[in-house]
């Protein structure tokens, strides 16, 4: 009734025009629209109650790469509108955020990737970080703090953040490298710096676990829950970490049964064929060692199975098409959200093999060539990701 009368006084103010009758929706003040009214605080699932946005860097990219395309141009345009994490990969990144965050509606969320501990991807080569490894102060003063200080002047908005790809996963399976040898002490430290600090009403975390082709193996299940556990009690157990982020940058298929690496011989060792049934195995043995358990998963990439030779085979699998689109119905209790982490188009390494940064997994048969560095637009292989995308768009 509020709404009726308003309305009425309104077109009486303005006089006889045969203008449309504002509804209660029209004189709504304009703030109402953009960030919430007061303070948010995310318990919960964070994806129930408010959507992800699509980020403005991802969909400028693909607005370009779409204009560039002569097939599939409309299907490409659709992949602007799809939310995205933004990676925040580098300390020259930070000023990414704020273009992104201050004008997110309140039922919707922004998204970002913190990515730049010292001695970064230290199994490989593709993702070398800007920071030594050792550099602990610099990641502490010049890339979290100055993160959470723009966070903190957004306290209305919901942020979603995943907490360093690859990094503990690398302690558990990768830890007799000599260069995970060396990052190991500061990649502890410094997730656990970002859990205490980032740890903001406003912001749920979900901190990387691999995919079940790494940590689902049975014998990395219990080292690997307790890897992230010992972390975030560590960290002081910070209310707003959910849970952990799978298949990040992944191809793993969401359910596909039998797993697509299941005829393997080595398959007997490892139950977590798909993501689903690695996030039913590892979620438990979590909670075991004391991590609260929900997970997001990217399908981002995984709408192509059946491509690759070894499950651990990660850069620019040729062939790949989009996956399912993010949402927070998964039909799984403990998956909060289906979710695209990498940026599909965004390259995973360079295939230049003189490049300081070559990874010979990038060079492999079934990764696709030419590839830019790591982060770096990949038109063609965006293409491809489109033409190939399952479900279509
Ligand atoms: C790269 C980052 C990039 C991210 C998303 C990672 O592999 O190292 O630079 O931002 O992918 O594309």
């Amino acid at each position: 009734m509020k709404g009726l009368y308003t309305a009425l006084v309104a077109s009486a103010i303005t006089g006889a025009f045969a203008a449309p009758t504002p509804t209660d929706q029209d004189v709504k003040p304009r703030a109402a629209a953009a960030a919430c009214a007061s303070a948010v605080t995310l318990t919960g699932n964070p994806f129930t109650a408010k959507s992800q946005v699509a980020n403005k860097d991802y969909s400028e990219k693909v607005k370009a790469a779409a204009a560039q395309m002569s097939t599939n141009q409309a299907a490409a345009l659709k992949v602007a509108d799809v939310p995205t994490f933004l990676w925040i990969d580098r300390i020259a990144a930070i000023e990414l955020i704020e273009p992104n965050l201050k004008d997110i509606p309140c039922d919707k969320l922004a998204a970002f990737v913190i990515y730049d501990l010292p001695g970064r991807d230290c199994a490989a080569k593709a993702s070398n970080g800007e920071l030594p490894a050792g550099d602990l102060a610099t990641y502490k003063s010049k890339y979290i703090d100055p993160i959470v200080a723009i966070f903190k002047k957004y306290p209305n908005t919901g942020i979603v953040l995943v907490i360093e790809p690859d990094s503990l996963p690398n302690l558990v399976t990768n830890k007799d490298l000599q260069t995970c040898k060396d990052s190991a002490d500061g990649y502890k430290k410094g997730v656990a710096y970002a859990f205490k600090s980032l740890n903001l009403p406003n912001i749920a975390m979900y901190v990387d676990a691999g995919h079940g082709g790494w940590l689902g193996w049975n014998d990395n299940l219990k080292p690997g829950a307790q890897m992230l556990a010992s972390v975030y009690k560590d960290a002081g157990s910070p209310k707003q970490v959910r849970g952990f982020a799978t298949n990040v940058a992944g191809w793993n298929s969401w359910d596909l049964s039998p797993g697509e690496f299941s005829k393997k011989t080595d398959a007997q060792w490892n139950k977590a064929q798909n993501e689903k049934q690695y996030v039913d195995l590892f979620s438990p043995a979590l909670k075991t060692a004391g991590f609260p358990a929900q997970a997001i998963v990217d399908t981002g990439r995984n709408g192509v199975t059946g491509l690759r030779e070894e499950w651990g085979n990660w850069c620019n699998v040729k062939g790949a098409g989009f996956g399912r689109r993010p949402t927070s119905s998964t039909s799984h209790t403990l998956t909060d959200a289906f979710v695209w982490v990498k940026p599909g188009g965004e390259s995973d390494g360079t295939s230049d093999e003189s490049a300081d940064r070559y990874d010979s997994f990038c060079g492999k048969t079934e990764s696709f060539k030419p590839a830019p560095e790591a982060g770096q637009w990949n038109q063609q292989y965006f293409e491809e990701l489109v033409a190939n995308a399952n479900p279509k768009f």
